[in-house]
């Protein structure tokens, strides 16, 4: 009896089922997501909470095409803090300073897409800090999210403990040998490879997970003397280096994941093509032919274009651009350009480098600000770095990192700075040692202003 009973009930509970199925309208066949509408964000509170900001963050609402931020001092949102109302977003985060310590802040978010814009999330209330106490600072590669920070070292500065390994760890996602990958390091004497400080380099960056952008397959002024003077063949002397740049790519595949294959290859007077070894024993095509002696060794490393003054020299810029342009018309492999910059704390302008930067988004090409480092004292004016020009250098550094911020993900690679401390900046000696900090640290290690910029460049 009980079976019995049970089945009948199963039967009416099918029964009722199918009735529930068919009682919707056969025409109504929205979707029923779009019937729910549009979620809203799950605010999952607030991080990096300091004495004069916070960072604001949500969950991804399915369907959203951006989000609006409020942020108030009132929790019933009267008013609002500047720029905080309905503010459009596409990320699921938000990094706000300059507030108020000690200071009750409320945030919501709401998300919107071309059809509606949602209720709004849930209300968090931040409290900055007590000021006071030493900001905490970002560190670099952590606030650059969608590009690589990179920076030149050196094979000894690479040692377990030392004060370059602690900061290059903590701040950056990116090292280029400042020289110790380039030919006449690598290949000193005719047939004989040394290495070391390459292989010690690349083992480092492997083993902290670090990025690798090689510099310089072919430079003017890194040739070694057997090649500088070779008395072969001009055929022969193309084999060399071809075999110096097949063996160099096979050795780092999948290990080093860029390489400036010609650097400074264009004058910078008149915009022609820089008379060298390699233009005089390969013809004004070497580049081209490198270009392709890199691609046919390895099929997917990144091959760049590297050159100084790209900003700031217009005639050289369209030269390069040229340059670039006839290897795209021949099908000669080339994935980006490095813009050196080194520049200095009043040049070059915004303008300059939005037309420069634009020319290399224009062709596609992925963007490298190569060697950053910025000159205090071109005009040796300064005998220490004073306030007002350590601020002019952090406000240049601010605009070069925000031009570069601003470019498609799709042409971002990296920003590297030329070195880690300023005492020990090529500069020094090239210009006959004399007063400059163009980088980001002192020769004590510590962070200056101009690493400040760097971090504000990025909000
Ligand atoms: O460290 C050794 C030292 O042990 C040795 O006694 C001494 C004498 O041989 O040499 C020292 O190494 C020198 C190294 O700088 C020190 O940092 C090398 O000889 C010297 O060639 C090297 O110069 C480098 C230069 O490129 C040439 O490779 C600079 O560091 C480096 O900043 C500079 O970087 C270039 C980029 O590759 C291309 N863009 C321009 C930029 C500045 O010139």
């Amino acid at each position: 009896m009980k079976i019995k009973f049970i089945k009948s009930m199963y039967l009416l509970l099918i029964g009722s089922l199918f009735a529930l199925v068919n009682c919707a309208d056969p025409g109504d066949d929205t979707d029923i997501a779009s019937s729910i509408g549009l979620g809203s964000p799950i605010t999952s509170g607030a991080y990096d909470v300091t004495s004069s900001g916070f960072t604001a963050s949500w969950t991804r609402v399915y369907k959203a095409d951006s989000y609006e931020l409020d942020i108030s001092k009132d929790k019933n949102f009267e008013t609002f803090l500047a720029g905080y109302q309905a503010k459009s977003l596409t990320t699921f985060n938000e990094e706000v300073y300059g507030l108020d310590e000690t200071t009750d802040y409320f945030f919501r978010v709401r998300a919107v897409n071309s059809e509606e814009t949602s209720s709004n999330s849930g209300v968090i209330q931040v409290t900055t800090l007590a000021g006071g106490g030493p900001e905490p600072v970002k560190a670099l590669k952590d606030a650059a999210t969608t590009f690589f920070v990179g920076m030149s070292v050196k094979a000894d500065q690479l040692t377990s403990g030392s004060k370059y390994d602690e900061i290059l760890k903590r701040e950056f996602s990116s090292i280029t040998a400042e020289y110790e990958m380039k030919m006449n390091i690598i290949l000193p004497t005719k047939g004989n490879y040394d290495w070391s400080k390459s292989d010690a380099i690349v083992d480092y960056a492997i083993a902290n997970g670090i990025n690798v952008h090689g510099h310089a397959l072919v430079w003017h002024n890194s040739v070694p003397d057997w090649l500088k003077n070779y008395t072969g063949t001009n055929a022969e002397f193309e084999q060399e280096v071809k075999d110096y740049i097949t063996a160099v790519l096979t050795r780092y595949k999948g290990k080093v994941t860029s390489w400036d294959v010609v650097n400074e290859a264009i004058n910078d007077a008149g915009g022609t093509l820089r008379q060298t070894v390699f233009s005089e024993k390969m013809g004004d095509n070497y580049v081209a032919k490198c270009f392709q002696f890199a691609r046919e060794a390895d099929p997917d490393v990144l091959l760049f274009y590297n050159d100084y003054s790209v900003t700031t020299n217009d005639t050289k810029q369209t030269a390069i651009f040229k340059l670039i342009d006839d290897m795209k018309t021949n099908n000669v492999p080339i994935d980006g350009i490095g813009f050196q910059m080194h520049i200095q704390y009043n040049s070059p302008s915004v303008n300059q480098m939005e037309t420069a930067v634009n020319k290399a988004l224009d062709r596609g090409l992925k963007l490298h600000f190569s060697e950053l480092d910025v000159r205090a004292n071109p005009n040796k004016d300064i005998t220490t770095l004073t306030e007002e020009r350590a601020i002019a250098q952090k406000n240049k550094i601010k605009e070069v990192v925000a031009v570069y911020n601003a470019i498609p993900q799709a042409n971002k690679y990296a920003i590297s700075v030329w070195g880690m401390k300023d005492n020990e900046s090529w500069l020094l000696p090239f210009y006959d040692n004399y007063n400059e900090w163009p980088l980001l640290y002192d020769s004590n290690f510590e962070i200056k202003k101009a690493h400040t910029g760097f971090l504000e460049g990025l909000k």
